[in-house]
């Protein structure tokens, strides 16, 4: 018999480009999650159900072993505290860069190399201190839960650690980038524990993803 999958995956941008990988390897919801308000979706695969939740609390479901899988931001990774986690795949979707922003007026007069104490708003807070703490500068973070392009416009913080795509949100707050602290794309990650009782299973599924990414990369070549 084959061991059931469950796929902790959060609601919004990941589920929408999970959605696609799963399909490429034949999973697909059986109810539209984008209509459903079910947090278990059942997929047209009896043994694979997706759990949707928020994004910062995929590493935990998959550290309980409440889920096998899990679709997770590296940024989220590189933030969670907890244990018994394995990072297996690159899904390369939802890319971005997590960086170092400040007012432009600010910039025009800063070198980073100068830097010794920085006041910084973000909600990555262990990330910020360990980027920092590995260059000797050191940090007073104000943790935020979002909106972190505010903090510097109304005098909160001089500079944020962001994540950064088109770089929008940064221009139309007047901020620049100034320094990058990762690449970061979604993670397939698993429960050390389901690793081992369902190894075969959870194996199958990481080839079906590989290829489905590598596809996806070649459509877009
Ligand atoms: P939560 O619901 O827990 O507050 P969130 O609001 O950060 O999480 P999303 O905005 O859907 O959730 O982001 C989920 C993930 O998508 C992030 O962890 C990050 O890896 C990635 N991401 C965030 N912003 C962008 C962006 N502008 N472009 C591409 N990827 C992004
Ligand atoms: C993310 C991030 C930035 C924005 C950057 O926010 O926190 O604010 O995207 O993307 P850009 O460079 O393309 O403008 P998101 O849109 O996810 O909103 P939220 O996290 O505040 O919900």
């Amino acid at each position: 018999m084959t061991d059931t999958l469950t796929i902790a995956v959060s609601k919004g941008r990941i589920l929408k480009e999970t959605l696609p990988l799963l399909a490429a390897t034949g999973i697909t919801p059986a109810e539209d999650p984008n209509e459903s308000r079910k947090l278990i979706l059942p997929t047209n695969q009896s043994n694979v159900r997706l759990v949707v939740i928020r994004a910062t609390d995929v590493p935990t479901y998959v550290q309980f072993g409440a889920a096998d899988l899990g679709v997770v931001g590296k940024d989220v990774l590189m933030e969670f505290e907890g244990r018994g986690l394995y990072e297996l795949l690159d899904l390369k979707i939802s890319r971005c860069r997590m960086m170092v922003a400040e007012p432009r007026a600010l910039a025009e007069q800063d070198d980073p190399e100068d830097w010794r104490h920085l006041r910084i708003a973000t909600k990555y807070v262990n990330t910020t201190r360990r980027h920092f703490a590995a260059k000797g500068i050191q940090t007073e973070i104000i943790k935020l839960y979002g909106s972190m392009e505010l903090a510097p416009l109304v005098g909160l913080a001089d500079r944020i650690v962001d994540l950064v795509d088109t770089g929008n949100t940064l221009r139309a707050n007047g901020l620049v980038e100034i320094e990058q602290i990762a690449d970061i794309s979604s993670r397939l990650v698993a429960n050390k524990a389901a690793m081992r009782m369902k190894y075969d299973a959870i194996r199958a599924m990481v080839e079906q993803l590989r290829g489905a990414v590598k596809g996806s990369a070649e459509r877009a070549a």
